[in-house]
């Protein structure tokens, strides 16, 4: 069937019935690879398909991160119909070659578009041609799609995500809708419908504890956006999460501040886009991303965002309800000296109303295992003394012991 043909007839089907984002991608929080953060417009199809080839053979694709995501700047003009079309310097074989490609690797490939006329990187936006674009998405077998907000002008955020979530329904190809509008409208309070993952934030910036001022935007440094996670949690869940940015894990910060950022993305049940050149990457680097039982508190199936139980003099002490009964505790020095820290359990007895678990440290005693040592660190019959490096974190997975 002609293209536009069988474009006319989709928009025509969606009105018939009402759209829905499609279910199951994304039980866990996503992870993968967004060429973003160290690449930004400087892409073109060599450098993806070797970064795919590394997520095969470091082992990082059979630790979870399956996507590759194509950020801004991929785009070449619309044809004569207004069917969008790859770079043809950057990306000469067309996407649907790469993704061929990509999909050969037992990997999934993600797109990029805007809300708006252009994207932030002045390229074509999909305003006025959302069904058009995930018509042309879905042909090239595309999975996932990062939907940004510039040039969006006076257009309502609500109706734009699910326009384009009832063009994506309707081409028929199930694709992960990840929202980047930043957080100005508080897409937690209506996108849960809608996307799969919603940026909590304005754009990460690759410093631990700063705030980099461009006059009319803001990047913000991993505590900032830590910070901007409060009174979030109860909106993400299994199918659609709070997103605080992608990872800037081996992009420059000391490994210190790299494995505390990790860390408390993986509290937070954030998605985990990868956002370093890991073609290069040195071995802590790799080991950071790699940890395989910091990454399950992250994939937890419970899906449930960890929450601040107390914050003091820059150490907060966070916590996650992880399935079995278990539960991850996380001591979190901000300051950069570092501290010397007594885990009381007592302390920390609650019932948490999101979860409606309860630590009842009273009455159950845990087994502690350390995840960034991967050792056994007794049970919480007695307190703990940490020391904790400046700017680092501690991460406990607790399971039951005794149940007195
Ligand atoms: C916005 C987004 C970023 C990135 C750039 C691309 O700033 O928030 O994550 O996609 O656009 O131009």
């Amino acid at each position: 069937m002609k293209k536009p043909l069988l474009l006319f007839l989709l928009i025509l089907l969606s009105f018939a019935s009402p759209a829905q984002k499609f279910d199951k991608l994304a039980l866990t929080p996503p992870m993968g690879w967004n060429s973003w953060n160290k690449f930004a417009c400087d892409i073109d199809e060599k450098l993806i398909m070797g970064i795919a080839d590394q997520l095969v053979e470091t082992g990082l694709r059979d630790a979870g991160y399956i996507y590759i995501n194509l950020d801004d700047c991929w785009h070449g003009q619309r044809d004569s119909q207004g069917f969008i079309t790859a770079d043809p310097v950057k990306f000469p074989s067309g996407i649907k070659a790469l993704s061929d490609y990509i999909h050969s690797k037992g990997l999934k490939l993600g797109i990029y578009s805007d809300a708006g006329r252009t994207t932030c990187g002045g390229r074509p936006g999909s305003f006025g041609h959302e069904y058009q674009d995930a018509l042309t998405y879905a042909s090239w077998g595309i999975d996932y799609l990062k939907y940004d907000w510039c040039a969006t002008e006076n257009i309502n955020p609500m109706s734009a995500y699910q326009l384009m979530r009832d063009a994506l329904r309707a081409a028929g190809r199930p694709i992960l809708f990840s929202m980047c509008e930043w957080g100005n409208s508080k897409p937690w309070t209506w996108a849960k419908e809608t996307g799969h993952m919603w940026r909590t934030t304005g754009d990460i910036y690759n410093c631990f504890d700063c705030i980099d001022d461009h006059g009319n935007w803001k990047a913000l440094g991993v505590m900032q956006i830590l910070d901007l996670q409060e009174g979030l949690r109860q909106y993400a869940g299994p199918g659609h999460w709070n997103d605080p940015d992608m990872l800037e894990v081996g992009n420059g910060m000391p490994a210190n501040q790299d494995r505390a950022h990790f860390t408390m993305w993986c509290m937070l049940a954030a998605p985990l886009i990868l956002g370093n050149d890991i073609r290069s990457m040195s071995q802590e680097t790799m080991s950071i991303l790699m940890n395989k039982e910091v990454i399950a508190v992250n994939q937890d199936s419970l899906g449930i965002q960890g929450l601040k139980a107390e914050a003091k003099n820059g150490v907060e002490v966070w916590l996650k309800p992880l399935t079995g009964g278990d539960w991850a505790f996380c001591v979190l020095n901000r300051n950069k000296e570092s501290v010397n820290y007594t885990v009381e359990w007592q302390r920390f007895n609650m019932d948490d109303k999101v979860s409606n678990r309860s630590t009842e440290f009273y009455k159950t005693t845990y087994n502690i295992r350390n995840l960034w040592t991967s050792k056994p660190e007794g049970t919480t019959a007695k307190s703990v003394n940490l020391t904790i490096p400046g700017q680092d974190v501690v991460i406990y997975r607790l399971s039951p012991k005794i149940k007195k």
